[in-house]
Formats: C-alpha cells, structure tokens, sequence
C-alpha cells in the first residue's frame, strides 16, 4: 500500500485490508471530506505554507472530484482504506506532486473528526426540522380537537376526563424539548479539530480560527489531543436522539392502543395502515409497531458507542472507526421513524363521538363530585371517602355519576343541590381546569400561543443555518 510503502516491507493480506477497510461505510462522508480538504488548502495557502496557485489547482481538482462522485464516475477502493485516502489517492493519480501537498500538516485523525462533525451538523438540523414539522402537524389538528373530550388514563385506567387537544399538545412539549436537546448538541459539536493533526497539532504555523470560520464553525477545539480522542458530540446526539425514541415509542403504543377495536379512538388511514396475509378483515398499526421496535435499536447504536470508547487511551485508536455505522444508522432510523410520523399523524382520523361516549364509564368525574363537596365546606379526605361510597354503590346498582337520582344524593351528604348534575358533566369538569397547562380551550388556547413564539423562534434558526456552507 503506497501511504505506508516507507515503512511497510510486506504487503497487506487481503483479509487485514478487508478487515481495515471503512470505505463500505465512510464514502458517506465525501463531501465533508472534500469541504474539510478545500479549508485545509486554503489555510495552507493562506499562511504560505503552500503556494497560492498549488493551493488553486488543489482546490479546483477536489471540486472535480466532488463532481465525479457525484455522478457515479469515481470507483473507491478498500487498498485506500478510508474515504480520506480514497481521495487522497484521486487527487494526486490526477495532479501528482502538487497532490501529495494536501496533508501537509493533517492527520486522518482530525480529518475524519471534522468530517463526522460537520456531518452531524448537517444531521442535527434536518432532524431538528422534521420535529418542528412534527410539532406542526400535531398543534393542527389539537386546534381541531380543543374541545374533543375523551378520558385521560393512570395505570391505563380510566382518570380523569381532558380533550385530545391537550392530549397532544403533552407530545408537543416533548418533541420541543428534543428539539432544544439537539440544539445543545450541535453547539457541542459545533468546534473544529482541523489542524489538531495526529494527536499534537503540526509545527506548521497554521490558523485554525481561519479554517473553523470558513468552515461554518463557532470556532476552533482547545486542546489537539481532546480534539482527536473526542466522540462526546456523537453520544450526545445519539442520547437525545434515543430519548427522542422513547417518546415516538410511547405515542406508538397509545397509537396501537387507541386505534385497536375495543378502543377505536382514532383511525389510521389506509395509507399508513397494513393487512394481513390470511385475516381478510384486518387492519394493522405496523408503522407505529415498527417505529416502537426501532426505539431498541437506536438505544443498541447509543450504547455500542458508548462502550467502543469506554476503555480507550487517548487520543486516537483504530476501534474509534466503529462510531460511523452507529451514528449512522442512528440518524437514518430517526429520520425514517419521523417521517412516518408526520405522515401518520397528518392523516389520522380523530373518532369524536366515540372519545366522548368513552367518558361515560369509569367515573372519571368523580373527583368533580368529590371537589363539589369540599367546596361546599367539608374537607377534601371527607368528600373523597364519601364520593367513594358513591362510586361503589353506583357500580353495584349499574348507575353512573350522571344517571344516579338526586334523592340518593341526598343520602350520601346533605351539601348536594341539584346543581350537582351540571357541575360533573365531562364538558364542565375539563373547561373548569382552567389553569396553567391545563385541559380547558382556555389553557390551550394560551399554550398555543407560546408555541407560536417557539416555533417562529426555531424558523429563523433553521434557515439561517447553511449560510456557511463553502461549496
Ligand atoms: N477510517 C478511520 C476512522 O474512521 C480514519 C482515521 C484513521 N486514523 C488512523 N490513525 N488510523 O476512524
């Protein structure tokens, strides 16, 4: 292999090169690669360490390069080993002596620490907008379902009675506060290794403010040996993206649940809806199954990184190549679950009547009746023993709080007037919840208010991302 043909007497056995080799996977990363390559010669360039015209024709050949790619005329090969010396390799076959300038003063260690970074830049942000696209879809159709009363559940049972509403404006606060956990990671990732070279920087006087503000980034790493051993950034991303998961896995399973027969809450449309191979009559949530079933596999990439740089020295060793599969099939599986997600969403039938009548059973108002008696003076632990008492005699004689006649009332405590009837019904007990983050159209209405401010907010951040891109 001519990189190593120095020091290296033996050739490499074709099982070592094929066991060595990530170009399978990181040719993923060419246009980083190639972005990272044309900062690095311009700074070169720059700082005369290189000419300026061997910077130019460089520069120009990677452009050429990157076309190449592009339209599927380049063939990398695992005797390069990596996407970095794949290119490495075009270029100089292209412009010889002038090519072997390029890693003047470079590492593939930071070369490939600035490519996963600056892709997991451009990751986060698509991810970021499909939650924002997410949040969007879910606040539509809570304004068409401020007043759709349904029950709320503990234990999967019956609780208390809010509308579908404030049921997925809960799903909105948890997709925003994924949103924020990415944007902390992405300011964690948001630092440039370029110059850090193998482990200790170079001797060359290079600017690596220079080459981190061309490149789009806040600034540059402090420390070359952090810079080169440091995977955070990745972890980081995949554990908000893992907590991300367990939020799409916890709406799969209401999806599943809601939209089973005994439920029938919702409907999924056709469209995200599948049959089954003998059950004429069926039709089956498999995408929010999937998207449940892909949560294990996003926490396996998390703690597969996690445990590849658990033991590690510092600064770079060959097991740190194990972070790109992960990290990708991390992202490519969040994205694919949102995606579905927001198709699901946007076409899901909301059954009204049936969440309704759903609230007829399982005395979810009882603590209405419970409250209606501490306001009229007793305490709350007093109303509570009593309403019980009415919940069981109502089971046993097939009544609910609405239907059981106001003489039996009467029986159970004096304080009942008539207007008992009208303080329990299920509109009554969730407009009366009127308080901060609450299920009332009142509380929604101003919940959505903010939103509106965090979601004009998150706009703006998202477009004017991409500004500095160089290519
Ligand atoms: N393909 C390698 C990786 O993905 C690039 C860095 C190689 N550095 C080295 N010293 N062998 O991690």
């Amino acid at each position: 292999m001519q990189y190593f043909s120095g020091r290296f007497k033996e050739k490499a056995s074709d099982l070592i090169l094929d066991f060595h080799s990530s170009i399978k996977f990181d040719q993923r990363l060419y246009r980083y690669d190639i972005m990272g390559s044309i900062a690095h010669v311009r700074g070169l360039a720059k700082q005369k360490i290189i000419s300026e015209k061997e910077g130019e024709i460089i520069e120009k050949t990677l452009l050429e390069i990157l076309n190449e790619i592009e339209e599927g005329k380049i063939e990398f090969s695992i005797t390069y080993e990596d996407i970095h010396m794949n290119i490495e390799k075009i270029l100089i076959d292209k412009i010889g002596d002038i090519g072997k300038k390029l890693h003047t003063g470079r590492s593939r260690n930071d070369q490939v620490a600035l490519d996963i970074r600056l892709f997991s830049k451009d990751e986060v942000k698509k991810i970021q907008s499909y939650l924002i696209e997410l949040i969007e879809v879910l606040i539509k159709l809570s304004n068409e379902n401020l007043e759709t009363y349904m029950p709320g559940f503990t234990h999967l049972q019956k609780a208390q009675p809010i509308s579908f509403g404030h049921y997925l404006l809960a799903y909105v606060e948890m997709f925003k506060r994924d949103y924020t956990r990415l944007l902390n990671a992405f300011e964690l990732a948001d630092y440039s290794p370029l110059g850090s070279a193998a482990l200790a920087g170079t001797s060359y006087p290079i600017d690596r403010e220079y080459t981190a503000k061309i490149l789009g980034f806040k600034g540059a790493t402090l420390n070359t040996l952090d810079s080169v051993s440091d995977r955070d950034y990745l972890i980081e991303i995949m554990s908000s993206l893992s907590i991300t998961m367990m939020h799409l896995s916890r709406f799969s399973e209401e999806i599943i649940i809601y939209s089973s027969n005994d439920f029938g809450y919702i409907e999924l449309s056709d469209a995200f809806s599948t049959g089954s191979s003998i059950m004429p009559q069926k039709k089956n949530p498999d995408a929010a199954e999937l998207v449940r079933g892909k949560t294990g596999r996003v926490y396996g990439d998390l703690i597969s990184l996690l445990t590849t740089m658990k033991g590690i020295p510092l600064a770079y060793n060959k097991d740190m190549q194990e972070d790109k599969e992960v990290f990708f099939d991390c992202i490519d599986t969040v994205k694919g679950c949102l995606q579905v997600f927001i198709g699901m969403i946007r076409t899901l039938k909301v059954k009204k009547d049936i969440l309704l009548l759903a609230c007829n059973d399982g005395f979810i108002n009882a603590t209405d009746v419970a409250d209606y008696l501490t306001i009229k003076g007793i305490s709350f632990r007093d109303a509570y023993k009593i309403t019980g008492s009415i919940v069981s005699y109502c089971m046993d004689n097939n009544f609910n709080l609405e239907t059981m006649p106001f003489g039996k009332y009467i029986e159970f405590s004096e304080l009942f007037e008539k207007d008992i009837y009208e303080a329990i019904t299920i509109k009554n007990c969730v407009e009366k919840r009127d308080s901060f983050g609450g299920p009332s159209k009142v509380s929604l209405q101003n919940h959505l208010n903010i939103l509106e401010i965090f979601l004009k907010s998150a706009r703006e951040e998202l477009i004017s991302y991409r500004i500095n891109d160089i290519l």
